[in-house]
């Protein structure tokens, strides 16, 4: 892998991603020009990055560590030029359909088990936000199999991949999962599956041939019906450990401030009129009077721009088949002696396990080996 693409740190497994190295041409380095405010830019001599805090040619940034501080060349203001990881990526990439934000991005992440050298399958791929950092997750080993059905979005993918250098670790694909499933070569192979699809519903029974025994499925829904329709399918397909999250993030403003506690004194002019941040000296001339009615405190405003929906996340594991799971359990039943029994308990267990009670089932000496009404027989009829 040539560093002439530029690198997604942490994100590929080329060499040249270490965070340490300096700033060079050809690079992708994300400007951050404060709060929610960032631009992608590749590393161009000659070439001139220009916004409200100034101009800054980007011979500047080259030479310099990721992070510094750059001034503008004509004095207005500064920003910083930082590595692109896929969190700034999400800040800045190019919005081609709806994305998941960071919030969203690390709990799906952590819930899906991720570590490097996993397997995991994604659809839609839509603008890669989650898939860049789901390379991060499994880089330098693993795989990240990604499809999508819009054929030019997977070809912006693929260049936006390749681009970023995380196409050693992501293979972007055309396809409709929601028509024909995951490859069939992919059977019993991924760790993790994510969907955000329209209609997840549809692509349970493939998930379930695609997982690893206890990998995780994890779906991506706007409305509570979906999620409905698709917890129906989970349990048919023998997932287990079904939860439903919605992710709502309150920011808060965090500061000290001088609170003058004695109203009835006249307002000083250190505390325009009740408060005064922090950190700030009294100006000269400010009265011993005024001092003493001012108290120091924290103050912290939740902030009015609050995250509100985005969707409904859920989690899912596929269980582990029994031991012989595969012989039907109605034909042991059948052919050992003590098959019915045998076969019975483990059945029961592994439901109750399923429905998460810790009910047992005890066969009553007396009763005729009979198979409860609550007991599955036939694997085929395999769900609840
Ligand atoms: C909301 S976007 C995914 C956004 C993505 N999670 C991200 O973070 O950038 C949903 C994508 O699913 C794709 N899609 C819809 N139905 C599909 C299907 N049946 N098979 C594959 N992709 C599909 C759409 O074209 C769209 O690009």
């Amino acid at each position: 892998m040539s560093h002439v693409r530029g690198t997604m740190l942490y994100a590929s497994p080329a060499p040249e991603t270490d965070r340490e190295r300096l700033i060079r041409e050809n690079d992708l380095v994300v400007v951050v020009e404060g709060f929610n405010a960032a631009v992608a830019q590749r590393i161009r001599i000659g070439e001139t990055f220009v916004s409200r805090h100034g101009r800054f040619p980007h011979a500047a940034f080259v030479g310099v560590a990721f992070g510094t501080k750059i001034r503008a060349s004509d004095g207005r203001g500064f920003v910083h030029v930082c590595a692109p990881t896929p969190e700034l990526w999400t800040k800045v990439l190019a919005h081609r359909t709806q994305i998941l934000y960071a919030p969203d991005i690390a709990l799906v992440s952590a819930e899906m088990e991720l570590r490097p050298g996993s397997t995991v399958l994604e659809s839609g791929t839509g603008s890669g936000s989650l898939t860049h950092a789901l390379a991060r997750c499994v880089a330098p080993t693993g795989k990240v199999w990604t499809f999508e059905f819009n054929e030019t979005r997977v070809k912006a993918a693929a260049e936006e991949f390749r681009a970023n250098g995380i196409d050693e670790v992501t293979t972007v694909t055309h396809r409709d999962i929601e028509r024909d499933g995951f490859p069939e070569e992919l059977a019993s192979t991924a760790d993790a599956v994510f969907l955000d699809l329209p209609g997840p519903q549809k692509c349970v029974a493939s998930v379930a041939r695609s997982l690893r025994p206890n990998g995780v499925l994890c779906t991506f829904s706007p409305c509570i019906e979906q999620v409905h329709k698709t917890i129906v399918e989970m349990k048919k397909h023998g997932f287990a450990d079904i939860k439903t999250v919605e992710l709502l993030g309150r920011h808060y403003d965090v500061e000290g401030r001088c609170l003058q506690t004695d109203l009835s004194a006249p307002l000083s002019k250190e505390t325009k009129g009740g408060w005064r941040k922090d950190q700030k000296r009294p100006r000269d001339g400010a009265t011993e009077d005024s001092a003493s009615t001012l108290t120091e405190t924290v103050v912290a405003h939740p902030q009015q721009r609050l995250q509100s929906h985005t969707a409904y996340l859920t989690f899912a594991r596929l269980i582990p088949a029994p031991e012989n799971w595969t012989e039907t359990l109605a034909e042991r039943a059948k052919t050992s002696e003590s098959g019915n029994e045998e076969v019975l308990k483990r059945a029961a267990e592994f439901l109750a396990k399923r429905r998460g009670t810790k009910k047992r089932y005890r066969p009553q000496s007396d009763a005729p080996k009979q198979p409860s009404k609550h007991v599955i027989s036939n694997p085929d009829d395999y769900s609840d």
